[in-house]
């Protein structure tokens, strides 16, 4: 028999866990920055509703319904449709590739907050530390390193480890700090700008662009689109109920994002430092943040801890797909090919981390660097197909009425089973493959 969760905590912590990660408290603030603000949050909530909340639930259902890991799951019900795990599979590598830069780069702030190095207002000293961080290739390629080592070592003891006992006081302990964070950044002078550029959407900065942005990101965030949620349902029982899980996750999820956003960009308007910085945004201006604050050199050293706590959490799910593929498809021995794959992730992810620095002239293709490029396949790319096609997949293969049948076993009544149905075989496809498609020409477009 297989393993089940402990408790349904259990399970809702550790898809919490692979959730809530550096795609909320790195990516987000930087994207809203980058995609012009308020017009960015707005579509990202409408993507979120229609979209991420559907497929949430339509990835915990597979797997719950399966009891098999997302190879399995998509091959029991249809054998052709098991390329669809494999490509979660490579999804996982390139994710984990520059995942893992930024992991790093949290380790070595979390090294400079301990040795009271942040301790600064002054944008420009901060943009020079990341400066110097990126042109630091020993240093890069080290933390990264450290970073890959946790995720392995986590990996390798299993996945009912002390890890998910651990979030229980790690994400409440983040998600306050957060909020007192916020709280500083939203009443410093001159925050109101920031708040205005979050909340205020401008509805003619949306193009295809930011469409494709927001619908990544919202993947990205709720760790969709590769198979986690999918392997995670699996460990569920009959009789836990799904539904109130499907919402819980991407509330949690949403909530951190946001007040991340809250922490972030108040304070870029207000101290000065530009909100179009791109992936540097958290670590140049957080630490400012911090030093304006009593007690701030405690603040920045347990956020960092935590932020590193996150990460891993999320780190964690990513390698674990790529690892089950070897053992449950090809018979390989877990520990070798936990080993080896993290391995290859880190050879991989050595260019993403050399790519804003020494690599930097390097353009790869259409311009793009390894950061990027792994950042756009993933996200834009992968993550995207790999949710159209969970859609397409439950709604017409495993059949939108089976689903609702497997969601109904625990004995929950499902009301909105026609909407949900609804949304998963015609809007949920629909919207997401026209971004696709677009996401594909551009992505052609910069190759050739
Ligand atoms: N959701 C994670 C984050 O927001 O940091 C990143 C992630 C984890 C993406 C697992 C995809 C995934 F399968």
């Amino acid at each position: 028999m297989r393993d089940k969760w402990s408790s349904k905590v259990g399970f809702i912590l550790a898809a919490a866990g692979s959730a809530v990660g550096l795609g909320n408290i790195w990516k987000f603030p930087y994207s809203v920055g980058t995609n012009g603000g308020g017009a960015f949050v707005a579509l990202y909530f409408i993507f979120l509703i229609f979209i991420g909340v559907p497929l949430m639930l339509a990835a915990i259902t597979l797997g719950r319904k399966t009891q098999l890991s997302v190879f399995g799951a998509y091959k029991s019900i249809n054998k052709k449709w098991s390329f669809v795990g494999g490509l979660g599979v490579i999804c996982g590598f390139f994710i984990l590739a520059f995942y893992s830069t930024v992991g790093g780069w949290v380790i070595y702030y979390l090294k400079n907050a301990l040795l009271g190095t942040l301790n600064t207002t002054n944008p420009d000293l901060l943009g020079k530390t990341f400066e110097n961080l990126l042109n630091s290739p020993i240093e890069l390629i080290s933390y990264q390193f450290i970073f890959l080592l946790f995720t392995m070592l986590i990996v390798l003891k299993g996945i009912s480890g002390g890890i998910e006992k651990a979030s229980k006081i790690m994400m409440p302990a983040l998600f306050i700090m957060l909020i007192v964070i916020a709280f500083k950044s939203v009443t410093l002078k001159g925050s109101m700008e920031g708040i205005k550029f979050l909340l205020t959407p401008d509805f003619s900065k949306i193009n295809m662009q930011v469409a494709m942005n927001a619908l990544g990101q919202v993947f990205f965030s709720l760790s969709i689109g590769m198979g986690v949620m999918v392997t995670y349902g699996s460990y569920l029982g009959k009789k836990d109920n799904i539904l109130n899980t499907a919402i819980l996750i991407p509330v949690i999820d949403t909530a951190i994002a946001l007040i991340a956003g809250f922490a972030t960009i108040p304070a870029v308007f207000a101290l000065g430092f530009k909100v179009t910085e791109g992936p540097g945004l958290m670590f140049v201006t957080l630490p400012a943040v911090f030093a304006s604050m009593p007690m701030g050199h405690i603040f920045c050293i347990v956020f960092f801890l935590l932020v590193l706590f996150a990460a891993l959490t999320s780190s964690i799910s990513m390698l674990e797909v790529c690892v089950s593929y070897f053992v449950d498809e090809r018979n390989k021995k877990r520990k070798t090919s936990t080993v080896i794959i993290t391995l290859l992730i880190f050879i991989m992810g050595i260019p993403a981390s050399l790519s804003m620095g020494v690599w930097k002239n390097l353009d790869l293709i259409g311009g793009l660097n390894f950061f990027d490029l792994y950042d756009k396949l993933t996200t834009n790319i992968l993550l995207t197909t790999g949710g159209f096609l969970l859609c397409i997949f439950v709604g017409w293969v495993l059949k939108a009425e089976n689903a609702v049948k497997e969601i109904e076993i625990s004995g929950n009544k499902f009301r909105l089973a026609p909407v949900w149905s609804f949304l998963i075989k015609y809007v949920v496809p629909a919207a997401v493959f026209i971004i696709l498609i677009n996401s594909y020409k551009e992505f052609i477009l910069l190759i050739i």
